[in-house]
């Protein structure tokens, strides 16, 4: 089962914070409990320092009173008050022991008696003795030259520490449990908080559709989900456009073909009607043209629906640029006669890059034959293919009308003529350059163009050189 993300956060930020919280607890009560031992591991061991002196005679002998404890307090001034005191013989039996132990006796153990009989101290722990535990040294008294000849033994009861140890336990369950309840509040509240930002894209990106795509996400918070909002809101824009590209092309597109459609029907009624046999010629050649110049705007059509769907699979080959300007050029010979328009390669030198022959060729075609479209008789259109920085350039210039500033940006759109009339004449339906830009993208290159309105345009193509191995 997946959980919201609400609940995911919620859950690990009361779980982190309660894992802390016992973690805190735990090293706060470890640590007390270290102070408490360290602190009555000292009180005790000073008793039984103390007891050391006290029940040994100069002479070395032991010296142990009936009332033990009155005497040790009044003379000696330990106080037995929450200490137990024993004092064993060598033997480990025990010889006298402190008024408040009654009929108990402080166990030894098998390895403190050994501990003791080696001379050293023990610390333990004995729960054996009523009912809390009790913290006791057992501490030899070893005499120089006598060895050894007696055992203390000094207990204090935990009783004290095992019941703050149970509050504070108490103390803690309840403090963790509040906290977890109070945290999941919080947390659940915070994590609601943060995610608003989220549903509200959410419900725009459901509202937005084919028809509404200038909706946009309000962004407040240049935070991460901010940034998020902002990137959809791009994507959005960039689908706005393309939807606009599209729906322009589709009207653009059906009007080119309306327009020769009407003509051609204009003609045909006309001829119908007459009965002069030259006139009827005339007709049909001119219906002819507008049939022939359908017929080049489809084509260009279904070439750049081609291109959209070869950009996903166009199977590279080496093209040796410099071969196909040539041949191209070869072609164009006729029609720049035809048009007083000279035409001269200045250089050419050896370019191959991987690619598609016939766009590239298509490419090349495109722009001679707009230089050789909008220059004027007796004009020039020169070619150059050189290398630089590893991509091959292609230039064409032509000393031919130029294209206004105000006009450059759009050329290269579908279906955009400087100059509708003029194209017309000249048979451009404004796609040429737009196949250009297409092939030039396809190929990883790019397309710019320099012009001087009335002295001429320069067009540049960049595309990356092969690499050779
Ligand atoms: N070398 C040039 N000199 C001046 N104007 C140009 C030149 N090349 C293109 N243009 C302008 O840019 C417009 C767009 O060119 P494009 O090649 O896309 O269309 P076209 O030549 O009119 O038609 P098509 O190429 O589809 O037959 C042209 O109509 C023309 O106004
Ligand atoms: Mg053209």
């Amino acid at each position: 089962m997946r959980f919201s993300i609400r609940t995911r956060l919620t859950f690990w930020y009361v779980s982190l914070l309660t894992v802390s919280l016992l973690s805190f607890g735990a090293a706060f009560s470890y640590s007390l409990f270290r102070i408490f031992m360290y602190r009555m591991d000292g009180q005790i061991s000073s008793v039984a320092n103390m007891m050391v002196h006290t029940v040994i005679r100069p002479s070395g002998q032991l010296f142990l009173p009936q009332d033990f404890d009155i005497i040790l307090e009044r003379f000696f001034g330990i106080r037995t008050a929450g200490n137990y005191i024993q004092i064993l013989d060598q033997k480990g039996n025990l010889v006298a022991r402190s008024s408040n132990l009654e009929n108990f006796t402080l166990p030894i153990s098998r390895d403190t008696y050994i501990n003791a009989l080696k001379g050293k101290t023990t610390f333990e722990v004995v729960r054996t003795l009523g009912r809390y535990p009790v913290r006791m040294v057992t501490k030899p008294i070893i005499l120089k030259g006598k060895g050894h000849v007696a055992i203390v033994q000094v207990a204090s009861s935990l009783e004290g520490m095992e019941a703050i140890f149970h509050s504070l336990a108490y103390i803690f369950t309840l403090w963790i449990a509040a906290s977890a309840i109070i945290a999941s509040a919080v947390g659940w509240f915070l994590a609601r908080k943060a995610l608003a930002p989220v549903a509200e894209i959410t419900n725009t990106a459901r509202r937005i559709g084919a028809e509404n795509l200038n909706e946009r996400i309000n962004v407040s918070v240049p935070d991460e989900i901010g940034r998020l909002a902002s990137t959809i809101n791009e994507m959005i824009e960039r689908l706005e456009k393309s939807f606009q590209q599209i729906k322009q092309f589709t009207a653009d597109a059906s009007h080119e073909l309306k327009t020769p459609l009407t003509i051609l029907r204009g003609e045909m009624e006309i001829a119908l009607r007459s009965r002069d046999n030259e006139y009827m010629k005339e007709v049909i050649a001119s219906a002819l043209e507008e049939i022939d110049r359908m017929s080049y705007i489809v084509r260009n059509l279904l070439d750049l629906a081609k291109m959209d769907v070869e950009k996903e699979s166009a199977p590279k080959e080496i093209v040796e640029l410099d071969r196909v300007l040539s041949e191209r050029v070869e072609l164009l010979r006729r029609l720049a006669l035809d048009r007083g328009v000279s035409i001269d390669i200045l250089k050419n030198r050896p370019a191959s890059v991987p690619g598609n022959q016939v766009r590239l060729s298509q490419l090349f075609f495109n722009l001679i034959d707009n230089a050789l479209k909008y220059t004027p008789r007796g004009g020039a259109v020169g070619l150059y293919l050189d290398t630089e920085d590893g991509m091959a350039v292609f230039r064409v210039r032509d000393s031919g009308i130029g294209i206004a500033r105000s006009d450059l940006p759009y050329i290269f759109d579908r279906f955009y003529r400087v100059d509708k009339a003029r194209s017309r004449e000249v048979g451009g339906a404004g796609l040429g350059l737009s196949i250009c830009k297409e092939i030039v993208d396809s190929h990883g290159g790019y397309i710019e163009v320099e012009s001087d309105e009335g002295r001429g345009s320069t067009f540049t193509v960049k595309l990356p050189l092969a690499v050779m191995d």
